[in-house]
């Protein structure tokens, strides 16, 4: 499926759709513009769940559509200030927040929409994943970027392939894969806020069970191919080291 069928086909659900039109929270042209993007986003990944579309499909769709909202309306519909207040900065890793759509507490996103922060030199640090795929886009501030396919994974180490490593800005979306540019490692040059897309559930839609592999990339060791066999870590100390 193309980039402009994953978005035109969901062009054709979304207007049956009322979700959040009498209990929004997002006010005039800028709120509707955002509520239209988080409705297309939450379409998307319901339908990534349903396994109606594929991992790449979501992947370029969610791409289209975060590029199709300049950042500062995004940032005015989330309330970004208000969120980035609340949260600061950690001395180690990050801090995050939910974003949190509206005052319909009844409604269930198909997505989890959260901000990280990430102060200068502090990191997300290095890791893979199981059962989830999500979307980064840098806010403000500037990263460099680096993501690598998951080839093999057993139970104390993962065998990855680089295939991202770059200086990234405001606008940049990355995403990852179940496999392709599946780990990833974000070092913030300066002061850094990234807007996350996170979907679970990927297996079975009923269980949003999903797994976070932290790898020790200092200890990394030619597999072959440009491939690295890089040992797991726990949270604690890949903080220590790479936070
Ligand atoms: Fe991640």
């Amino acid at each position: 499926m193309t980039r402009r069928s994953v978005i035109a086909q969901l062009g054709a659900i979304t207007s049956l759709l009322s979700i959040g039109s009498t209990t929004s929270a997002f006010a005039g042209p800028v709120g509707r513009e955002i509520e239209r993007l988080i409705s297309k986003i939450d379409e998307l990944s319901g339908s990534l769940r349903g396994e109606l579309i594929s991992v790449a499909d979501w992947r370029a769709g969610i791409d289209e559509l975060l590029s199709s909202v300049p950042e500062t309306d995004l940032m005015a519909g989330i309330d970004f200030d208000g969120l980035a207040s609340k949260i600061g900065f950690a001395e180690l890793g990050v801090t995050t927040a939910r974003v949190d759509f509206g005052s319909d507490e009844t409604r269930t996103l198909n997505f989890l929409p959260k901000i990280f922060a990430v102060d200068t030199g502090r990191s997300i640090i290095p890791h893979g994943h199981a059962n989830m795929v999500s979307a980064h886009l840098p806010l403000t501030g500037a990263f460099r970027l680096r993501q690598y396919d998951q080839v093999v994974r057993d139970t104390r180490s993962l065998i990855i392939q680089p295939t991202v490593d770059r200086l990234i800005g405001a606008g940049d979306l990355s995403s990852i894969g179940e496999d392709d540019d599946n780990v990833h490692w974000f070092i913030a040059e300066e002061p850094s806020y990234t807007f996350d897309v996170i979907v679970t559930g990927l297996a079975d839609e009923a269980d949003h069970q999903f797994e976070i592999f932290n790898l020790d990339m200092e200890a990394a060791e030619p597999n072959g191919n440009g491939r690295l066999r890089v040992p797991t870590m726990s949270v604690s100390e890949a903080l220590r080291k790479y936070g």
